[in-house]
C-alpha cells in the first residue's frame, strides 16, 4: 500500500473510558466514527478502528494487518490457535477444522442434532416455569450441548463447557492483568486438556461425525497434539458465547418488537433474516485484535509498524453511511453485508452452524411452543460487554406451552414457507406492468398463492417490458429468462393482458375496485436530462430512445443520425451497452435479434467515441464483465483519461483490471486496422453542450481543466426517471409512500424499477419479488386482504398470451439466417399477428422445456469448485432438481481433468472466489492446467454460476469468472445468463441456482434439439 502525503496523524481519544464502553458503546463509536474511524484510545492501549470502510480494509490485507499480534493475550489464554496466524500456518489449520463445518455437514447431520438439543433444553426451560431466564436457563445450555456435540467433547457437560468457555474469554480479555483471572483461565486451560486427551482416545476406537474424530481420520498428516488443543480452546472460546449471545439479543429484539414479531410468525422463513440483523445491530463479537506489519495509512491516519488495533464489528456494523438508521432493529431493511462473522482470511468456520442453531431450530422452537411469551414484567433484562456483547439476562414469561410432542415446530430453513391460510386463499390479483419485476411477482406469487387468479396487464401488445426492449439484442443468453417467464402463463390462473393502459383503457380506480390486490411494476422509462446548458439541441439523444430502437420498439420508430463522433455521457451498465452496439459491425452481431438496417445506418459515420463519467475508474457503475467482453471487438482502440492503471497492482481491482484488457491500453494490441477510437473519461463532468442549432462540442471538466471535445450528438445514458404523463405516475403522487417492503397499504403494492428508482437488475428483480410475495401473503394470512373480488374482464381490444405466442412464432420464422428474430416494429405488425389465428403456434418451439419439463436428450454435468462447501451444496440440490428431466451426473473439478469434457454434455459450472479474488482451491489444479496446457476445447458447452460476497467489492466472483475465462481462451463456449450468488445477501444459493439453472438449460436444450 502506498502512503499518501496528507496521511494525519492518529487523533487521541482520551475521552473514552472502559466502563462506558461496556455499559452503552455506542454513542462513543458513533462520535469516533464521525472524527474519522481510526484513534489512538489511551484507556484501551490500541487504535480503535470503528468505521466500516476502515474495517473492511483491514480484513481484506493480511500482510499489513496481521492477527498474529505479538504477546497477544488470547495466545497466552488458550494457546497460539489458527486465530491468531497468518495465511499459509492459518490456512493448514483452517483446513483441518473445515470438514465438520461444511454446508453439507450442517444441513444433512447437524441440524438434526440441535433439535434434539433444542427440544431438551426446551423441555427444562418449561420446567422452570415462567419466570425463567432466556439466556441462563435455554440459550447457554443449549449452545454449550451444541458445541459439545459439533467438537465431540462427550465427557464434559454443559457447564463445564459454559465454565470453560466464560473463563478462557474473561482471560483473552484481561487488559488489566488481574491475577484471579489468569489463574481461573489456567484451571479451565488444564481442564480442557485432560478432557481433550481423554476424548482423542475415546475417538480413535469410535469414529462419529464431530470435529474430533474428523482430525483423526484427516487424509492430511495428523495436526501436532498442541496444534489441537489452542485450537480446541479457541472453539470452545467462540463456539457457545456467540451463538448463546446471538439467540438471546433476537429473542429480546423479537420480544421488543411485536410488529416484526407478528410478521416472522406468519413468515418463519423469516427467522434467518431475524438472525442476520440481530448480529448486524448487536455483534456478538464486538471486537478483535490485529497488529500492524508495518507503516501504513487507514482512513487516512498514519499508522506505525507494530500498531495494535482493535477492529469495532460493534461500531462498524452500525455504520450510517452504510445504514440508514442503523441504531434501530428492523428485519425489513434493505440487505447489506455485515461483518458480525469478520470477513477475509479468518472468516468464522461455525457461521452455517450458528445460523442453523439459532435460526433454524432455537428461535421456532421457543417463539412455536411458548405461547405469550413477553419479558417477566418483575424483571428487567440486561445487555452488556464491548469486546462481546450480547444479553447479562432475559428473564421472560409465557401463558401456556404448545406440548413438544405435538408434531415438529414450523422450522425455516430459507425457502419460502407458507402458511395454511395463504396456500387455501383465492386472492383475484392485478399486475401493471409484464416487464421481469411483474413475472417475477406473479411467479412467486402463485408457488405461495397456489389458487390466486394474476392477472398481468401491460400497456404493449407483447409481454416482457426491458427484457424484450431493454436488454441488448446481442446479449440473447440474458434475454432467455423469456422463456421461464413463458411458462408463468402455461398455468390456467395467470393471463396476460397486452394492449391495455391503465389511465387509458382501464382507470386506476377502477382497477383497485376489480381486485384484491393491486402490484404496480409499470417501471421507469424517460431518460434522467444532464441539466446542463445546450440540452436541448437537435443531436442530444437518450439512451432509453436508443435501446429501444435498437429493440425494435413501436413506439421508437425514428433512426437517430448521431453523425462521425459520439460522446456518450454516463459509465453504468446501459452505457455501455450503448457503447459496444454502437462499435460494433454487423459481423458482430451474429445471432442477436438487431434489425441490420437500424444498427447500419445508426453506426454507419461513427470512427470516435467518448465515453464520460464523473466517478473514479474504481467506483464506476459498470460491470467488468461487460467491459472485457469489449476487448473481444477487432479494429478499435481504447484510450483511457483520468486513471492511472500503475498505481494500483493488478488483482486489486476488478475494473481496473477489466479495463486493461482492453485493446490499445496497458500494452494490449489491437487487432486488425483500426477504424474506430474509444476514449474513456473517468472523473470528468460534462458541463455544456456547444453548438448554434445543432451539437458541435461538449465541454468537460477534467482535473481541474475544461476540455473540449468536438462532437456531432451527444448520447445521455445517467439513468432513467419516472415518466410524468404515465397515470401510474399521476396516481403515486396522491398516495402514501411505499414502505421499504414495496407496501403502500394493504392490497397496493409497489415493484420492480418503480419501486427502485430505476436501479437494479433482472436478478434482483427476483429477489425482491420474493420478498414482495411474502409481503403479500402475510396480508392475506392476518385477513388484511379479504378475497372477495373478481378481476376485471379484459377489454375488447386485448391481446392474450397465444397473441404473444402468435408474434414470436413470427418473429423466429422471419428471422434471417445470422438473427434469432425479426422483430415485428409497429403495433400494426404486432396486433395482426396477434390475431392472426392462422399462424399455428408451435410449443416445441417455445422453449424446449421448463420447471419439471424434461430437457429432452441434454446430459448434464455438474462442475463444481469449492472451498469450503458451498458449491458443493448448490451442485448437489440441483443434481437432485433434475432428475428424472435430463440425464445429469455431479463431479468435484479437483477430480477431473480439461480432457475429460466431452462435446456430448453440457455443463453447468459453480464455482466460489477465495483469496484474494482467486478460484477455490478445489478447482485450481484444472484451472493451473486449462491455463499451463490450453487444450482444445472446441465444442464444449458450458453455464457458470459463481458464488461469492459482493463486500469484497474489488474481486467479487472474480474466481468463477477467471475459470470461465480460461475456459473460453481454449475454445469452449459459454452459454446463457452468467449466474450469481452473493453470500453476504438474504437469498440462498441453491435457491438463485436453481432459477438461474432453468434459465441456461431450457437454451441448452433448444439449442442440442435445433438441427445444426
Ligand atoms: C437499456 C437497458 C438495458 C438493460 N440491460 C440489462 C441486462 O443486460 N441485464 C440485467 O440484468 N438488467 C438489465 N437492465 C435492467 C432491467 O431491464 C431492469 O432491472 C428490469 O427490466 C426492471 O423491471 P420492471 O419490471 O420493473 O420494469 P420494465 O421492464 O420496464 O417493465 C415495466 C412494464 O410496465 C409496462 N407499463 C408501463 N406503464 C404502464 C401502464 N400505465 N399500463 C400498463 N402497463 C404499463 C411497460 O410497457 C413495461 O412492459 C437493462 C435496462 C435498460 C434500460
Ligand atoms: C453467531 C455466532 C458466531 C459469531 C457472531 C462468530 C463470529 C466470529 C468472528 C467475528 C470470527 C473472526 C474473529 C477474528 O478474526 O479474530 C470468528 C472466527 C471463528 N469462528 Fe465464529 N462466530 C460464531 C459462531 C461460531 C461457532 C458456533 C463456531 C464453532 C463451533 C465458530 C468457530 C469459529 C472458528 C473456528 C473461527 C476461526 C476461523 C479462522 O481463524 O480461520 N464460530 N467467528
Ligand atoms: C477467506 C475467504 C476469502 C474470500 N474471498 C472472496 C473474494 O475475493 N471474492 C468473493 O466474491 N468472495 C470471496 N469469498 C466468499 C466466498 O466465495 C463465498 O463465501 C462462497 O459462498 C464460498 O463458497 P465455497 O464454500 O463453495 O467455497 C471469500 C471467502 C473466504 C472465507
Amino acid at each position: 500500500m502506498t502512503t499518501p502525503l496528507t496521511a494525519r496523524p492518529a487523533p487521541v481519544a482520551d475521552w473514552v473510558d472502559i466502563k462506558t464502553l461496556y455499559d452503552d458503546p455506542y454513542p462513543i463509536y458513533e462520535r469516533l466514527r464521525r472524527e474519522g474511524g481510526v484513534h489512538w484510545v489511551p484507556s484501551v492501549n490500541r487504535y480503535l478502528i470503528t468505521s466500516y470502510e476502515a474495517v473492511i480494509a483491514t480484513e481484506h490485507d493480511q500482510e499489513t494487518f496481521s492477527a498474529n499480534e505479538t504477546d497477544s493475550l488470547q495466545i497466552r489464554a488458550m494457546g497460539h490457535s489458527m486465530l491468531r496466524r497468518d495465511d499459509p500456518e492459518h490456512y493448514r489449520e483452517r483446513r483441518q477444522w473445515q470438514s465438520v463445518f461444511k454446508p453439507n455437514a450442517v444441513k444433512n447431520v447437524w441440524t438434526q442434532t440441535f433439535h434434539e438439543k433444542g427440544r431438551e433444553q426446551l423441555a427444562r426451560l418449561i420446567d422452570k416455569g415462567p419466570g425463567a431466564d432466556l439466556i441462563w436457563d435455554f440459550s447457554a445450555p443449549f449452545a454449550a450441548e451444541c458445541l459439545k456435540s459439533l467438537l465431540g467433547l462427550y465427557n464434559a457437560s454443559a457447564e463445564d463447557l459454559q465454565r470453560w468457555s466464560q473463563t478462557l474469554i474473561d482471560a483473552t480479555g484481561n487488559y488489566a492483568d488481574d491475577p484471579d483471572v489468569w489463574a481461573a483461565g489456567k484451571r479451565s486451560f488444564d481442564e480442557v486438556d485432560v478432557a481433550l486427551d481423554e476424548m482423542l482416545e475415546w475417538h480413535l476406537h469410535n469414529r462419529d461425525h464431530s470435529l474430533l474424530s474428523s482430525l483423526l481420520s484427516s487424509p492430511e498428516e495428523q495436526m501436532p497434539i498442541e496444534k489441537i488443543r489452542a485450537n480446541i480452546k479457541m472453539s470452545i472460546g467462540g463456539g457457545l458465547n456467540e451463538p448463546r449471545d446471538a439467540l438471546g439479543v433476537a429473542a429480546w429484539a423479537m420480544l421488543t418488537h411485536p410488529d416484526q414479531r407478528k410478521a416472522v410468525e406468519r413468515d418463519p422463513a423469516l427467522w434467518s433474516t431475524v438472525f442476520d440483523e440481530t448480529i448486524r445491530w448487536i455483534a456478538p463479537i464486538g471486537l478483535y485484535s490485529r497488529q500492524t506489519t508495518k507503516r501504513t495509512v487507514l482512513a487516512g491516519v498514519e499508522l506505525p509498524a507494530g500498531a495494535r488495533l482493535g477492529i469495532c464489528i460493534l461500531s462498524a456494523n452500525r455504520d450510517e453511511s452504510i445504514w440508514d438508521r442503523a441504531d434501530e432493529f428492523d428485519i425489513h431493511r434493505e440487505v447489506k453485508p455485515h461483518l458480525a462473522f469478520s470477513k477475509g482470511t479468518h472468516v468464522c468456520l461455525g457461521a452455517r452452524a450458528a445460523r442453523a442453531e439459532v435460526a433454524d431450530v432455537a428461535l421456532p422452537l421457543l417463539f412455536g411452543h411458548l405461547n405469550g411469551l413477553s419479558i417477566d414484567p418483575d424483571n428487567a433484562p440486561a445487555v452488556g460487554g464491548w469486546v462481546f456483547r450480547g444479553m447479562l439476562s432475559l428473564p421472560a414469561t409465557w401463558h401456556d406451552v404448545k406440548p413438544l410432542d405435538a408434531g415438529p415446530v414450523s422450522v425455516a430453513v430459507g425457502g419460502v414457507t407458507p402458511s395454511q391460510t395463504e396456500t387455501e386463499a383465492c386472492p383475484h390479483v392485478a399486475i401493471v406492468g409484464s416487464g421481469p419485476a411483474g413475472c417475477f411477482t406473479a411467479r412467486e406469487l402463485s408457488r405461495r398463492l397456489p389458487g390466486a387468479r394474476i392477472d398481468l396487464i401491460d400497456r404493449l401488445p407483447v409481454p416482457y417490458g426491458l427484457l424484450r426492449y431493454g436488454v441488448a439484442g446481442d446479449h440473447q443468453g440474458t434475454k432467455a429468462v423469456a422463456r421461464q417467464f413463458d411458462r408463468l402463463f402455461d398455468s390456467p390462473n395467470v393471463r396476460f393482458v397486452g394492449n391495455t393502459t391503465i389511465g387509458d383503457q382501464v382507470a386506476f380506480e377502477d382497477l383497485r375496485a376489480g381486485y384484491d390486490a393491486v402490484v404496480l411494476a409499470s417501471g421507469v422509462h424517460a431518460d434522467r436530462a444532464l441539466g446542463i446548458p445546450g440540452e436541448t439541441l437537435t443531436g442530444v439523444w437518450g439512451a432509453g430512445g436508443i435501446t429501444r430502437r435498437l429493440n425494435g420498439h413501436p413506439n421508437e420508430t425514428e433512426t437517430p443520425t448521431l453523425g462521425r463522433r459520439v460522446a456518450i455521457v454516463g459509465q453504468g451498465n446501459v452505457a455501455i451497452d450503448v457503447l459496444r452496439l454502437l462499435s460494433v459491425r454487423s459481423k458482430d452481431l451474429e445471432g442477436s435479434d438487431i434489425d441490420e438496417a437500424v444498427h447500419g445506418a445508426l453506426t454507419r459515420d461513427i470512427d470516435t467515441l467518448h465515453i464520460i463519467g464523473r466517478s473514479s475508474a474504481e467506483k464506476a457503475r459498470f460491470d467488468p464483465v461487460m467491459i472485457r467482453e469489449l476487448g473481444r471487438f477487432s479494429g478499435i482502440r481504447h484510450c483511457v483519461h483520468g486513471v492511472e492503471l500503475d498505481r494500483v497492482p493488478e488483482g486489486k481491482d476488478a475494473r481496473l483490471d477489466a479495463l486493461r484488457t482492453l485493446p490499445g491500453v496497458a500494452g494490449v494490441e489491437v487487432d486488425g486496422t483500426v477504424r474506430m477510437k474509444v476514449d474513456w473519461w473517468f472523473e470528468t463532468v460534462p458541463e455544456q453542450i456547444d453548438g448554434q442549432a445543432k451539437v458541435e462540442g461538449v465541454a468537460l471538466r477534467h482535473g481541474g481543466d475544461v476540455v473540449s471535445l468536438e462532437v456531432d450528438s451527444v448520447v445521455t445514458a445517467i439513468g432513467f426517471v419516472p415518466d410524468p404523463e404515465n397515470a401510474i405516475s399521476r396516481a403515486l403522487a396522491e398516495l402514501p409512500s411505499a414502505s421499504e417492503s414495496g407496501r403502500i397499504e394493504a392490497g397496493l403494492y409497489l415493484a420492480g424499477w418503480l419501486r427502485r428508482s430505476a436501479r437494479g437488475t433482472i436478478p434482483d428483480q427476483r429477489t425482491d419479488a420474493r420478498a414482495l410475495a411474502g409481503v403479500i401473503g402475510a396480508d392475506i394470512a392476518s385477513g388484511d386482504i379479504a378475497c372477495t373480488r373478481q378481476g376485471l374482464a379484459p377489454h375488447v381490444e386485448a391481446t392474450d398470451i397465444d397473441g404473444w405466442r402468435r408474434i414470436d412464432q413470427r418473429e423466429r420464422s422471419d428471422a434471417t439466417p445470422d438473427r434469432v428474430r425479426t422483430k415485428l416494429c409497429t403495433f400494426e405488425a404486432l396486433l395482426s399477428s396477434a390475431r392472426d389465428t392462422s399462424i399455428v403456434i408451435d410449443r416445441a418451439t417455445d422453449g424446449a422445456a421448463g420447471e419439471g419439463d424434461s430437457l429432452g436428450d441434454l446430459s448434464v454435468s455438474i462442475l463444481f469448485g469449492t472451498e469450503s462447501g458451498n458449491a458443493e451444496l448448490v451442485a448437489e440440490e440441483l443434481e437432485q432438481a433434475l432428475e428424472g428431466r435430463c440425464t445429469v451426473d455431479i463431479a468435484d473439478l479437483g477430480d477431473i481433468e480439461p480432457d475429460d469434457l466431452a462435446p456430448e454434455r453440457f455443463y453447468l459450472i459453480i464455482c466460489s472466489t477465495y483469496g484474494d479474488g482467486d478460484v477455490p482451491g478445489g478447482a485450481n489444479a484444472f484451472y493451473q492446467a486449462l491455463r499451463e496446457r490450453a487444450p482444445d476445447l472446441e465444442g464444449i458447452r458450458f453455464a457458470s454460476f459463481g458464488l461469492g460476497d459482493s463486500s469484497y467489492a474489488k474481486t467479487y466472483s472474480r474466481g468463477s469468472e477467471l475459470l470461465t475465462e480460461a475456459l473460453t481462451a481454449c475454445g469452449a463456449r459459454r452459454i446463457g445468463e452468467y449466474g450469481r450468488h452473493d453470500a453476504s445477501g438474504s437469498l440462498s444459493a441453491s435457491d438463485v441456482a436453481l432459477d438461474w439453472a432453468e434459465g441456461v438449460l431450457v437454451l441448452a436444450a433448444s439449442e442440442s434439439s435445433t438441427p445444426a
